[in-house]
């Protein structure tokens, strides 16, 4: 099976109660057989709020996972925006709007670039920054890292080696392992693709590396942009998992790198939940795309998403959550050492390195009946993956910690 080994399989139907069984059959009758669930015994949320979930039962969970409702599952600022939102106007971006405009200018004033352009998933974001890209430079090579996953457009998932591995990559794709001399590596990429006679459009990176395992700093990622660019290609810094203040310095990943990249994609924690994604981009990139290329995203941009990521965004900075990031995540990562653990660690995202795949699939699926949610990650799934709202408090960290500590 594709992808972490922590979801659900048939082989614990058995072990379910009959109302959960049930639901699981009902689910894959109607889905089929491209969805997973976490979790040997999947769980049924109801409600949440905060760092908080409720299942069906009245249970309560500790949320270390999700990082998509980024300033708290629920956060009232970000519910009252959408609801007054859609209860006033929702459409879209062929109409005027000031809130658009002025999130726009709010959300690139984080930035060094000067456009961007609306999408709702992070897929599409990446897609319509490879398709600038690639207009942009006349180029059609990609180079992303070995377990990448960027999305699951066709093109996006051509590019994204975690979801099938290296035979599910497009002809255009070159893969560079995370650990080592990533400039050397990247470069040695560009003259494989050279050798087909392809020269690069684009390096993408998620400057976290969450599916090739988390690596909070990696050697050499600057030189390796600027090895991109001297042959004609442009660097795409992928913040969907990173963005938003998740690494506790600055808004972006790439803040913490000599860096400025040519195109962001943005996602996940944008809209606190709300689908809402996007591309910045440098002007002369847009324009060169714009002057042929007509663009409009349906919902990409409405008005409810806008006022989520402007409360999303108003939340992060009003309740100093990078500072929390940065105090709770480092709190949380030197508890982690303490008792004995590799631990690779940017703010709240935290990967902990365990023996193997069957140690981390035992920790992940115990934690769960402990009420604590953490996922795995890595190539080999032999690390976990803790990734929490970043309302995450002390008192969270040591929920988990005392958990963790239960069931190592
Ligand atoms: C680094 C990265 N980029 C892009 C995506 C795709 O985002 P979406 O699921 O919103 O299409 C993901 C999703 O997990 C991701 O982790």
């Amino acid at each position: 099976m594709a992808g972490p080994a922590t979801y659900y399989t048939a082989a614990h139907a058995s072990s379910l109660d009959a109302s959960t069984r049930s639901l699981v059959e009902r689910r894959e009758a109607v889905l089929g057989s491209a969805y997973r669930l976490f979790y040997d015994h999947p769980i049924r949320f109801v409600r949440a709020l905060g760092t908080r979930l409720w299942d069906a039962d009245g249970r309560e969970y500790l949320d270390a996972y999700n990082n998509v409702p980024s300033v708290g599952h629920a956060h009232p600022r970000v519910v009252a925006a959408m609801a007054e939102q859609a209860a006033t106007l929702n459409t879209h971006t062929r109409y005027l709007s000031e809130p658009l405009i002025a999130y726009a200018e709010d959300l690139l004033s984080t930035t060094a670039l000067q456009n961007v352009m609306f999408t709702c998933t992070g897929s599409e974001a990446n897609d319509l920054a490879l398709r600038i890209a690639k207009h942009a430079t006349g180029n059609t090579g990609v180079i992303v890292t070995e377990n990448a996953y960027h999305g699951v457009t066709t093109e996006i998932a051509a590019i994204s080696p975690s979801l099938g591995g290296p035979s599910s990559l497009a002809d255009w794709v070159e893969t560079v392992p995370v650990s080592g001399d990533f400039a050397a590596s990247v470069r040695a990429a560009i003259a494989r693709l050279a050798e087909r006679g392809i020269r690069p459009a684009a390096l993408i990176v998620d400057t976290i590396f969450a599916s090739d395992g988390v690596h909070p700093l990696v050697d050499g990622l600057t030189d390796a942009a600027a090895a991109v660019r001297a042959a004609g290609g442009l660097f795409i810094a992928d913040e969907v998992q990173p963005g938003f203040g998740r690494l506790g310095h600055g808004m972006w990943g790439y803040d913490r790198y000599a860096l400025t990249p040519d195109l962001i994609t943005v996602g996940k924690p944008m809209g606190n939940g709300q689908p809402i994604a996007a591309v910045m981009a440098r002007r002369d990139l847009v324009d060169t795309f714009g002057r042929e290329v007509r663009y409009f995203n349906t919902f990409g941009g409405s008005n409810v998403s806008i006022a989520a990521a402007q409360a999303t965004l108003d939340v992060v900075r009003d309740e100093g959550l990078i500072d929390n990031a940065a105090s709770v995540g480092g709190y949380l990562a030197a508890a982690l050492r303490d008792l004995g653990l590799t631990v690779r660690d940017a703010g709240l995202f935290i990967g902990v390195d365990l023996p193997s795949m069957h140690e981390t699939l035992r920790v992940v699926n115990e934690l769960r009946e402990r009420g604590v949610l953490v996922a795995a990650s890595g190539a080999d799934n032999d690390s976990l993956k803790i990734r929490p709202p970043l309302v995450f408090s002390r008192a969270d960290a040591d929920q988990l910690l005392t958990e963790l500590r239960a069931v190592l």
